[in-house]
């Protein structure tokens, strides 16, 4: 039996309320039902200056507990508010802070939040980002749409996105998984 995968959440917004926090919740929410253990980042609750290339994540803020908890992580759901067509400075601020070491072999879910109508170029510009840094992006992908009018008090209203959005956290669990059983079984057929 394969280890319990651990997917990690991160969330591109720093309103209080935010809409991207409470659509990755959801798709963690989806991850803990098909076995994951889950973690959430809210980068809107974190010390993390800036990234300066000259400065060492140890000395900023909370920058290298939280790449350590991206590095623990066999999947990652990541959350951007759509702003001007593409992702947030708070999600790229981090993911300036991440590479290969963060998500080489991490199978990534994504997830994107517009006040609008506007997500595919967000969600692409998201998808090569996260190619930059040898991320396993897994096809789906899920987008809230004039997301004031898709949340209540329970969250999100809206059935058919509210399943997109479970989907994304299950394709990760389910993708994790195929890597870990590929892994146990290159790792037998090493000590054959
Ligand atoms: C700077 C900025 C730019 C935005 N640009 C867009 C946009 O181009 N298209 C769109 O549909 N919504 C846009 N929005 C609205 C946000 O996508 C929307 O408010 C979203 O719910 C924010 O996510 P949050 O609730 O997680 O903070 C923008 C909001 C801000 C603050």
């Amino acid at each position: 039996m394969s280890p319990r995968p651990l997917v990690v959440g991160v969330s591109g917004s720093r309103r209080d309320g935010s809409y991207t926090k409470r659509t990755v919740e959801r798709a963690l929410a989806a991850a803990g039902r098909a076995g994951a253990a889950t973690d959430l980042i809210d980068l809107g609750r974190v010390d993390l200056p800036l990234y300066h290339p000259d400065r060492d994540a140890g000395e900023c803020g909370d920058a290298e507990s939280l790449l350590a908890r991206v590095r623990r992580a066999d999947g990652v759901v990541v959350g951007s508010p759509n702003y001007h067509g593409s992702y947030s400075s708070t999600f790229r601020n981090f993911h300036d802070y991440c590479g290969f070491d963060e998500y080489e072999d991490t199978v990534v879910g994504l997830v994107v939040v517009a006040g609008g109508g506007t997500i595919a170029s967000t969600l692409d510009h998201m998808r090569v980002t996260m190619r930059g840094v040898h991320a396993d992006v897994v096809p789906e992908q899920a987008g809230v749409l004039d997301a004031s009018a898709k949340f209540d008090g329970d969250g999100l209203v809206d059935e058919a996105v509210a399943e997109r959005v479970d989907r994304v956290g299950e394709a990760v669990v389910a993708a994790a998984r195929r890597r870990q059983v590929a892994d146990g079984a290159s790792c037998a057929s090493a000590d054959d």
